[in-house]
């Protein structure tokens, strides 16, 4: 791992805010990788003592039902304008990738800009969400409650707790979660019944999820009333338009009440994904095909799997093989011919892997 002096830090840090922010913070709406306290890092490319290229990296654990997964979290990647077109931002993020897989982390995660960049350089989209749109009309459909107010600093344990709950996530420490929850540009709001907060919901965040809620945790119907209520928020404040909701794709009864609503929806993708085990994800592979299925990792460059069941085998690619653990959508394509040929179900792909809005970087 390589660890910047302070100094190189603080340089790398104006670059990306010369670069993303005209100049602005940035450090405020990313503290896990901008304050000591936190595990996050820069990484920088000097040319004599002027950082040209910088990134952020994270590692996380993925809670995926009963299971964990190591992602390695990429941001901010940039080049100071008078240094582009040179390689140097695919050198740094070759260099990202191969640190993130000497720290445990089966795959890299990041959420372009501009994902032809990535794409080129191996990138795939993957993972799931849905996204809902609710116009204004949808608002007096939503359910009311009391006990709905604007989140307050010492809400933050009892936010921490609601966010533990849910199965897919990313492990927090409670002062991962108050960090984030000062970020600036957000709208958290709780939901209080007698002394306890039953829900919470967060809208915003810095320059990313504008009109957005993000994360939310509590009963789908307490979630209703948080989304009804940044909505009246948002009328109050003389906004028109849509507001949008970010949910898993396991979060199927909320799902199922928001489509009877006649709320728009759409299915989108998590991130940009990277490989960068394929000994862990053949292992992760191992585990979810179950005891029928046999599997051999082809180390090195290019690395190649094959998977075994008692039909047969297949061989697969990095790419494909992150495809069948966390194909774009969830859709189950490149699932079901590999099932086939196998002759496993593999009916527990694929992987639920999902990230709340403020765990990206
Ligand atoms: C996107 C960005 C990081 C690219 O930085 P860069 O250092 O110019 O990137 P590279 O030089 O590695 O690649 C840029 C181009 O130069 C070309 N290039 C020139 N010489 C090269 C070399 N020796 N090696 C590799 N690529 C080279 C590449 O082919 C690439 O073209 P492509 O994108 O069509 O493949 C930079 O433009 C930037 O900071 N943009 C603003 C911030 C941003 O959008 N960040 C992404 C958000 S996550």
């Amino acid at each position: 791992m390589s660890l910047l002096s302070r100094e190189q830090r603080g340089r790398a840090l104006a670059l990306m805010e010369r670069v993303m922010r005209e100049g602005a913070p940035i450090a405020p709406e990313y503290p896990l990788c901008f304050d000591e306290r936190f595990p996050g890092r820069v990484l920088a490319t000097e040319e004599d003592g002027r950082v040209v290229s910088a990134c952020a990296l994270l590692v996380r654990d993925f809670a995926c039902g009963s299971r964990s997964v190591r992602v390695g979290l990429i941001g901010s990647v940039c080049t100071a304008p008078e240094a582009r077109g040179r390689g140097l931002a695919s050198a740094l993020l070759r260099r990202a990738e191969e640190e993130l897989a000497g720290e445990g982390c089966v795959l890299a995660m990041l959420w372009a800009d501009d994902a032809r960049f990535y794409e080129e350089r191996g990138w795939s989209p993957i993972g799931a969400e849905v996204d809902f749109a609710l116009e204004p009309a949808h608002e007096a459909r939503l359910p009311g409650s009391a006990g709905l107010r604007a989140a307050a600093p010492d809400d933050r344990g009892a936010i921490h707790r609601l966010y533990t709950l849910q199965r897919e996530r990313v492990e927090r420490s409670p002062q991962e979660t108050a960090a984030l929850l000062a970020a600036p540009g957000m709208e958290t709001l709780v939901l209080q019944r007698e002394r306890d907060v039953v829900a919470y919901s967060c809208l915003g965040r810095g320059k990313d999820f504008a009109r957005t809620i993000h994360e939310w945790s509590g009963s789908e119907r307490d979630v209703l009333a948080l989304v009804r209520e940044h909505m009246r928020r948002a009328r109050s404040r003389g906004e028109g338009g849509a507001t949008f909701l970010i949910t898993p794709a396991t979060a199927s009864g909320l799902h199922e009440r928001l489509r009877g609503l006649g709320a728009n929806w759409s299915e989108g993708v998590l991130a940009m994904g990277k490989l960068l085990q394929p000994e862990g994800a053949a292992a992760l592979l191992a585990e979810l095909a179950g005891p029928e299925a046999s599997i051999s990792v082809d180390g090195g460059v290019g690395a190649v799997v094959s998977l075994t069941g008692p039909s047969g085998s297949v061989e697969l690619s990095a790419e494909e093989l992150l495809g069948l653990l966390v194909p774009a959508r969830g859709r189950r394509h490149g699932i079901d011919p590999v099932a086939r040929a196998t002759g496993l179900a593999l009916s527990e792909l694929p992987l639920p892997l999902f990230a709340w809005g403020l765990d990206s970087i």
